[in-house]
């Protein structure tokens, strides 16, 4: 498939730390500064794109998502604000009617995000606000700088999250809280997150490249086919009853005994040797 790069998504084929590995992880940066990254439609487009790219990839072990640093500001004008994701962008909202929102908000990138079978993590640096906050819920794993702020404020626009908020939001960090989030409309600080369970790990903004990075780096240097059966038995916990999930992870795990990385996996241990993953 063609380069997936747009111009309001750079894509980037990040080659492993392990140079002994083919493969590279997928660097998806959300392009529009100027307006803190707002997803309008053209950036909807392209991340689906994106998203059905890294699925027909072989070479991509794992996904970062991200949003593009400010410009230098404009003459005589104050410099716009970090911003992993600011939102749907309200400009398009102006006209919308119900037709045109069922339509949009349908079978959308942030729904194809959350169906990616591959490992993806949200590298998040500045605002991360309402479809922001949504993008950074549909990944995986979430990586924020401490000056990063959170939050679903569709409710000052008479409107509430379309995106899965009030679903993923609520899955992850719990009714009370996503409540909270949504009734009030505040942003919370990248500490606050932490602390309730919507943010993975907290950096200093220095450091949150080569965090992020080393987390990708880690996990795809594991078997991707193991990965993705390890990705869909989690998330079947989050459609099924207690006892229905353990019997999921009670398939999968049998299955797994006749792949070709487990006995790649416990050979190389029993060696001591380093396994070669054929992802299968
Ligand atoms: N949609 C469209 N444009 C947006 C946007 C969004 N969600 N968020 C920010 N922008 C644009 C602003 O209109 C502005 O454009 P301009 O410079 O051409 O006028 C630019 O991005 C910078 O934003 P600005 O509001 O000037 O920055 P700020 O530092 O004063 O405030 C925020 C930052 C994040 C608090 C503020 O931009 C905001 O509240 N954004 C909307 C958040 C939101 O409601 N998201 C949910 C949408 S459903």
């Amino acid at each position: 498939m063609d380069d997936p790069s747009s111009a309001v998504l750079t894509v980037q084929e990040i080659p492993l730390s392990d140079d002994s590995m083919s493969g590279c992880i997928a660097l998806a940066t959300i392009n529009r500064p100027n307006k803190l990254n707002a997803l309008n439609s053209e950036v909807m487009d392209s991340l689906k794109n994106f998203c059905s790219w890294v699925e027909a990839n072989d070479r991509v072990r794992c996904v970062v998502i991200t949003g593009a640093s400010p410009l230098p500001a404009e003459e005589g004008r104050r410099a716009k604000p970090n911003a992993f994701v600011a939102g749907a962008d309200i400009a398009e909202f102006v006209d919308m009617d119900k037709q045109a929102a069922k339509v949009k908000f349908t079978d959308n990138a942030v729904e194809a995000l959350w169906k990616l079978t591959k490992p993806t993590i949200a590298m998040v640096d500045g605002f991360a606000l309402g479809g922001g906050c949504e993008v950074a819920c549909s990944c995986d794993i979430r990586i924020a700088s401490k000056r990063s702020k959170f939050g679903t404020p569709e409710i000052n626009l008479g409107l509430i999250p379309g995106y899965g908020a009030t679903q993923r939001l609520a899955k992850l960090i719990g009714y009370g809280k996503t409540l909270e989030l949504i009734m009030t409309g505040e942003m919370i600080s990248a500490d606050e997150a932490s602390n309730i369970g919507l943010v993975n790990h907290v950096c200093e903004v220095e450091d949150l490249e080569d965090f992020t990075m080393d987390m990708a780096n880690k996990i795809a240097s594991k078997s991707v086919f193991t990965l993705k059966v390890a990705k869909r038995t989690i998330k079947a916990a989050l459609n099924n009853s207690l006892d229905e999930g353990i019997a999921i992870e009670a398939e999968e795990f049998a299955n797994l005994f006749d792949s070709a990385d487990k006995q790649e996996g416990v050979k190389a241990f029993m060696d001591r040797s380093k396994p070669t993953w054929q992802d299968k």
